[in-house]
């Protein structure tokens, strides 16, 4: 068979040549299909097959009625997935802490020296590696047989796209090589080309399909279908730069170096670029030499990544909240363009804050069309003395919401007058106050709705929060659904939720499939969305609460403190009832919950409506205990404080490696200590520790106990 494409351009073939063509590279392309994913032989270049297929694309273009039924870009062979089951990941996949400017990359080269107690001229490597703007995805190999493919979903949860994986041609069905672990999760970036996505929206465009607005989008809009068969036609690639869980003593290597290397001979696609660094002057060379050619990559990247290399330094080095401490992201600046401002929106958020939104006349910034902007609040409004009217600098980095830079003055209308922050709540009419924080006597930034339970909008956060996708995660309740349902009466709290469907079916009058855009289907699929959330984890509960400063980490934290439903209850109930006491200093002592949380979340437990919806919400679901991690180490389950100046370690390093082993790290010791770690110049710890009789025990001792020493 011949690899040769017509090279007659496509506007100028006749639709017999057209079908003719069509019928040749459908049998084509099936045939190298099978080459490469049956027998793993393909017999042509990528390049020359992904030429075969942008001829398919652009023919079906022109002529979208000849596309056949067996047409590459439909691939038949793929069955097609049902609705995408969850997958619980066995490493969490984690975000990057990022850094803006050279400072930032000397500041995270200098807190990683000292959290390891490295001299500065002691060597430290790092990879540096372009950073690339697609969707992060794990692929779980098996005997270098790939079983399973997640999204990163929520970090813990991904959602499983095995299926639509399998049809990206970049990502191997067999790891090749006699040191592939039995084990081995890959992990890396899904990303599409920029003219493969040129192409796919010239083609969607004239299908009448959804044309995306930038290639990241394209990508998680190609790999998230239903039907695989459109998976398999949309050219998705995939570079690999990380990795998961990995069966004993599995990785390749003592560096991150060593395992890219490993990744090359497995068949895992490596980006190019990739380099070792041993300085930070070298690791800014690195991102200023990628910065300049970015321009001129085929792909979206947003930055560079730099990673320690050592994996043992890795190791001891460990992760502060969602992200990694040998690792960050240094971002390319952000991207500007310029438009009006045609209005100022206020929205009431779930805890009453009035945050004032940019509704701007529609402008492309990098890619991406912009309509609205964040103001923050009104200070900044006033700082930068934005009117309405004005023409404006509108700036998008990465994932965060656009942002307004500044006005530009010379083009401001006669008539534009500053702008009037409201003193009401635009939802409900009730006072709007900037509260006054007691300690600092400093005035808040943010303006909140005193309305509290009147306010329908805060009522409708609460909701939309509750079934969001890191709370409940309700498929089928969405901005639209909550508000319609509000506003009919149909659910005002969040346990109205769990007894919609039985209200439903006892109700003679207005069933919920006779409402308009609905109907029985998707009803049902309501019904059976809210029905499998009635198990939930402790740390969802808590985030779906919408305590104020309660975010995900937060909501965490007090999980795993707390364990299971009725013990967090009993504590919080204690705090509600008095703020001041013991149980309120526990809550204050856990590492990562400062008194400002600690203080929203008792204010939040002592009012007694936060009650009512907790009670007839326990009516309704189930809440699952922490699961614990079982550890082998001596000191899993103990709290433990560490004291004075250690020598081996930094203090930070110390609270790190005791959570590691599966203890608790705390600042202060109480009855709740089982041990404390102290070294030269330790006081009134020390003391307090011998009052209650706490065993006292030094640096090389704790070594000694955890088996590292
Ligand atoms: S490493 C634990 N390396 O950036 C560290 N991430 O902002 C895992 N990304 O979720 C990430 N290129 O989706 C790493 N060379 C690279 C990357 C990269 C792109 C993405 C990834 C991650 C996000 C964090």
């Amino acid at each position: 068979m011949t690899t040769l494409t017509s090279t007659k351009p496509v506007d100028q073939l006749s639709e017999d040549e057209a079908r003719e063509e069509l019928a040749q590279l459908a049998a084509e392309i099936a045939h190298h299909d099978e080459l490469y994913y049956r027998d793993d032989a393909p017999v042509i270049s990528d390049a020359d097959y992904d030429a075969l297929r942008m001829r398919n694309a652009a023919i079906e273009a022109q002529f979208p009625h000849l596309a056949r039924e067996d047409s590459p870009s439909r691939r038949v062979g793929v069955k097609p997935s049902g609705p995408f089951g969850t997958v619980r990941h066995a490493v969490p996949m984690l975000s990057l802490s990022n850094a803006f400017d050279d400072e930032d990359v000397h500041d995270f080269v200098g807190r990683i020296r000292r959290f390891l107690r490295l001299a500065d001229d002691a060597p430290l490597a790092f990879t540096g590696e372009p950073k690339i703007d697609g969707l992060s995805i794990s692929l779980r190999y098996e005997r270098g047989k790939l079983v399973q493919a997640a999204t990163r979903g929520d970090g813990y949860e991904g959602e499983n796209v095995t299926v639509n994986v399998r049809t990206i041609k970049d990502v191997p069905e067999v790891l090749r090589g006699s040191d592939v672990p039995a084990v081995f999760e890959a992990r890396g970036e899904i990303y599409m080309r920029h003219q493969d996505f040129a192409a796919l929206n010239a083609q969607q465009a004239e299908s009448g399909g959804k044309v995306f607005a930038n290639p990241r989008n394209a990508a998680a809009g190609s790999l998230r279908q239903l039907d695989a068969t459109i998976t398999a036609s949309r050219p998705l690639r995939f570079f690999c730069y990380a990795w998961g869980e990995v069966s004993n003593g599995g990785l390749p290597g003592k560096t991150q170096w060593d395992v890219y290397e490993a990744f090359k001979r497995w068949g895992l696609p490596t980006n190019p670029l990739m380099r070792l660094c041993n300085s930070v002057e070298e690791m800014l060379a690195f991102y200023h030499e990628i910065g300049e050619g970015r321009a001129g990559l085929t792909y979206d990247i947003d930055g560079v990544v730099y990673k320690v290399n050592d994996l043992a330094l890795q190791e001891r080095l460990g992760f502060v909240s969602r992200a990694p401490r040998w690792a960050v992201a240094h971002k390319f600046p952000a991207q500007q363009a310029t438009t009006v401002l045609r209005d100022i929106e206020i929205q009431v958020g779930r805890t009453g804050a009035l945050t004032p939104v940019a509704r701007l006349e529609p402008i492309t910034v990098g890619g991406v069309v912009v309509t609205n902007a964040t103001l923050h609040n009104e200070d900044e409004i006033a700082r930068k003395d934005i009117r309405i009217g004005d023409t404006v600098v509108v700036q998008r980095a990465g994932d965060v919401i656009p942002q307004i830079v500044t006005v530009v003055k010379e083009k401001r209308l006669p008539d534009a007058a500053p702008y009037v922050f409201p003193e009401t709540c635009p939802a409900c009419g009730s006072h709007a106050v900037r509260e006054v924080n007691s300690k600092t006597g400093k005035v808040d930034a943010v303006r909140r709705c005193t309305g509290g339970l009147i306010c329908p909008a805060q009522a409708i956060e609460r909701l939309k929060h509750f079934v969001s996708r890191n709370a409940f995660d309700i498929e089928g309740l969405g901005e639209k659904q909550i508000t319609s349902f509000f506003n009919d009466g149909l659910v005002r709290r969040a346990p109205d939720i769990f007894t919609l469907q039985r209200r439903d079916e006892d109700s003679a009058l207005t069933k919920l499939k006779n409402r308009e855009g609905w109907g029985p289907t998707s009803v049902a699929k309501l019904f059976d969305a809210i029905n499998a959330r009635r198990r939930i984890s402790l740390d969802r509960f808590i985030y779906a609460l919408g305590i104020r400063h309660v975010g995900e980490t937060t909501a965490r934290l007090l999980a795993r403190s707390y364990g299971d439903i009725d013990s967090f209850l009993g504590a919080m109930r204690a705090i509600g009832s008095d703020p001041e006491g013991r149980q309120f200093q526990e809550l204050d002592d856990i590492e990562g919950i400062g008194t400002t949380v600690a203080r929203a979340i008792a204010d939040f437990f002592a009012e007694d409506h936060n009650w009512e919806v907790i009670e007839a919400l326990l009516e309704e679901i189930e809440v699952q205990p922490v699961e614990r991690v079982v550890t082998t180490s001596p000191v899993a389950g103990k709290t433990i404080v560490f004291t004075g100046s250690l020598t081996r370690l930094s203090r930070d390093e110390a609270k790190a490696m005791a959570e590691r082993l599966g203890a608790k790290a705390a600042g202060s010791v109480s009855a709740k200590t089982d041990l404390v770690v102290a070294g030269p110049g330790a006081g009134s710890k020390l003391k307090k520790a011998a009052e209650l009789g706490i065993e006292v025990i030094d640096e090389d001792e704790w070594f000694r106990r955890v088996g590292e020493g």
